[in-house]
């Protein structure tokens, strides 16, 4: 079955410093490859539990041909923590959203930022806060599927 995207109401919750708390009941245990999809205003991003814990945000639908990189498993290239998609394999650094390969002389390079990366928070009281970025660039490859109204990630590892 797909797992579940929530929808985030920002309008009733958006601060003073343009943070929206995903949901008032969902906290997100620090597994590293724990997940939220969300939907916030209308765009898909993920939240994704990286080592330690840490939390990352990318938009969840895979720039190269639109497949559910939210789905994908997290792993460590070249000691940069990246969501590999489930479709062709390309590696998403999770902080810059850089597409890395491997290049002539077997070493791991960076096609530049191809995903685009948002803002991500876990306050106090254990919620998870998202700012969407969508200014850093003016235009990512990531752009063109993150309103898809088709879009339902195939599952959840
Ligand atoms: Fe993600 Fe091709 S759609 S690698």
């Amino acid at each position: 079955a797909a797992p579940s995207v929530i929808e985030v109401d920002e309008n009733a919750r958006v601060d003073e410093d343009g943070f929206v708390c995903v949901h008032d009941s969902i906290t997100l245990p620090p597994r590293r490859g724990t997940r939220l999809h969300l939907k916030v205003n209308g765009r898909h991003v993920s939240v994704i539990r990286g080592r330690g814990g840490k939390l990352y945000c990318v938009d969840s639908v895979c720039y190269h041909a639109g497949g559910p990189l939210t789905a994908g498993n997290i792993e460590d290239v070249a000691g940069r923590e990246c969501v590999v998609c489930p479709w062709h394999s390309y590696k998403l650094d999770l902080s810059t959203g850089e597409g890395l390969y491997t290049d002539l002389n077997y070493k791991i390079a960076s096609k530049g930022k191809r995903q685009r990366t948002h803002d991500v928070q876990q306050r106090g009281d254990g919620r998870i806060y998202v700012r969407l970025n969508l200014t850093e660039p003016d235009s990512l490859p990531s752009d063109e599927y993150a309103y898809g109204k088709q879009f339902a990630p195939a599952a959840t590892p």
